[in-house]
C-alpha cells in the first residue's frame, strides 16, 4: 500500500497538541480521527488541527482507513486502550510507560504478536537528533569507552504546569515512572539493557496542591516516592547514578553526562529532542597549584532534522511499510517499565534487584531520516 499512514489518536489532552503539530506536518501521515471519553475534548482538537473526524473512541476502533492507533491516555489506562487497539486491528503506539505492572504489559505484547500487530513505545526524544547524534558519537569511540553515566532530574514538580497532575503522584507516576522513562531510555540506547538496580526514596509530603487551572488549590494525595536515587548496572558492563526527585526547589533537570575513558560527553535533555552535545577530554598536563584548571571542552555538531512527539509514530509506520523494524519496540518499552518497577521494589526491600527482561540490539535511525520527506 504507497498511500500515507492512516493515523487516530486516543485522548486528546494536555500532550495532544504536541502529537497534533507534528504529526499534521509530516507528509507520510494523515491523522483521520480523535476519540476521547470526553467527547468534546476530541472535537476541539480536532477543530483546531483539521482533523475530519472525531468523537468517542470508537470512532477511531472503528475507522477502517485508520492503521495505527496512537495512545495518550493517562498511564492508568494505557494497556486497556492499547489492548483495545489491538483487538480492532490496528498497530499502537503508546505514551510512556507501556503500562504500570509487568503482567497486563507482557499480555499486551503477546496479544500483539500473535496479531501481527505491531506495538510502539514513547519517549521517541531519544530517536532525535540530540540522542541520536550522541550514540553515533559514543558507537565511533569519540569518548574512548564508555564507563559510567550520571542523570539528574530535580525540581519542584508538575503541578506547576499540568492543570490535572495527580496522575503524576499517583501509582504509575511519580518523578519515576513519569520521568524515568526519559532518563533509562537514553541510557539503554547507550549502554544496553539493565542488569540490576538499587535504590532509596522518599516522600517529601503526603499530599500537593493543583496549582493552575480550574482545579487550583485542591488537594491530591501522592501514593508514590517523590524522591529516588538510582543505581543501574548495566548487562554489558556501563553503570549509571541517577536522581529523580520532585521535592527541590533548585531546578536541575536534563542533565545526562556520559563518562568514557577519553571523555566526557554532556548530551541534550532526554525530554526534548536536540540541543548541544559537548566532550570534555582529560586534562593533558599536570596542573601545579596555583594555576587554574583549564579543561578542553568541544561540541559535536548535531546530525539530523529537528521534529518533535510523533517521529516514532512515523519511524514505526515507516518500517511496516517497508517491512523493517522498528526502533521504539514494545521490548524496549517493556525492559523501561522493568527497569523502573525494580527500581520501585528496591526502594521498599533496600536490596539490589535484578532486571529480569532484556532488550535485543537497539536500532539507530539514519542521520539522513527526515521527517519531512515524503517518502510513502
Ligand atoms: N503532559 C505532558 O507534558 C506529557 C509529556 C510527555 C508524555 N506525556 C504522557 O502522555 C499521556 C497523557 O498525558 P496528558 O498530560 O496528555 O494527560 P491528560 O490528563 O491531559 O489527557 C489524557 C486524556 O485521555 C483521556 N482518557 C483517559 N482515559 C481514557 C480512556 N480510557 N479512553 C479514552 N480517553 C481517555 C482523558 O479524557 C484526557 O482527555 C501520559 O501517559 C503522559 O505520561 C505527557
Amino acid at each position: 500500500m504507497a498511500a500515507p499512514l492512516g493515523v487516530g489518536l486516543i485522548g486528546a489532552g494536555n500532550i495532544s497538541d504536541q502529537y497534533l503539530t507534528n504529526l499534521t506536518r509530516f507528509p507520510d501521515v494523515r491523522v483521520l480521527a480523535i476519540g476521547d471519553v470526553v467527547e468534546d475534548r476530541a472535537r476541539e482538537q480536532a477543530a483546531k488541527y483539521g482533523v475530519p473526524e472525531a468523537g468517542g473512541v470508537d470512532t477511531v476502533l472503528d475507522h477502517r482507513d485508520i492503521e495505527i492507533v496512537v495512545n495518550l491516555t493517562i498511564p492508568a489506562f494505557h494497556v486497556e486502550v492499547s489492548e483495545s487497539i489491538i483487538a480492532a486491528g490496528k498497530h499502537v503506539w503508546t505514551e510512556k510507560p507501556i503500562g504500570v505492572d509487568r503482567e497486563s504489559s507482557l499480555r499486551l505484547l503477546q496479544r500483539a504478536d500473535a496479531a501481527g500487530l505491531r506495538v510502539g513505545v514513547a519517549p521517541d526524544t531519544v530517536l532525535g537528533p540530540g540522542v541520536q547524534t550522541a550514540k553515533r558519537a559514543i558507537a565511533r569511540g569519540d569518548i574512548g569507552r564508555p564507563l559510567f553515566a550520571q542523570t539528574s532530574f530535580q525540581w519542584q514538580g508538575p503541578e506547576l504546569f499540568h492543570p490535572n497532575p495527580a496522575f503524576l503522584y499517583a501509582i504509575g507516576g511519580g518523578p519515576l515512572l513519569d520521568m524515568g522513562p526519559y532518563y533509562v531510555s537514553a541510557l539503554v540506547h547507550v549502554f544496553g539493557p539493565v542488569a540490576a538496580v538499587a535504590a532509596l526514596g522518599l516522600r517529601g509530603s503526603d499530599s500537593r496542591v493543583v496549582q493552575v487551572g480550574p482545579l487550583s488549590g485542591e488537594e491530591f494525595p501522592v501514593e508514590i516516592p517523590s524522591t529516588v536515587s538510582v543505581l543501574l548496572q548495566f548487562e554489558e558492563g556501563g553503570q549509571a547514578q541517577s536522581l529523580y526527585s520532585t521535592d527541590s526547589p533548585l531546578l536541575r533537570h536534563g542533565v545526562v553526562e556520559i563518562t568514557g575513558t577519553e571523555g566526557t560527553m554532556v548530551i541534550p535533555d532526554p525530554n526534548t529532542f536536540g540541543g548541544p552535545i559537548t566532550i570534555t577530554r582529560p586534562l593533558a598536563e599536570a596542573v601545579v597549584p596555583p594555576a587554574p584548571v583549564v579543561q578542553q571542552t568541544i561540541e559535536v555538531s548535531q546530525e539530523g532534522v529537528l521534529a518533535g512527539r510523533g517521529l516514532g509514530v512515523l519511524d514505526m509506520g515507516r518500517a511496516i511499510r517497508e517491512g523493517r523494524p522498528h526502533i521504539a519496540t514494545g521490548q524496549f518499552g517493556y525492559h523501561v517499565l522493568d527497569t523502573l518497577l525494580s527500581i520501585e521494589e528496591s526502594v521498599e526491600s533496600r536490596q539490589f534487584v535484578p532486571v529480569a527482561s532484556t532488550v535485543d540490539a537497539v536500532g539507530s535511525l539514519p542521520a539522513d531520516f527526515d521527517p519531512f520527506a515524503a517518502t510513502l
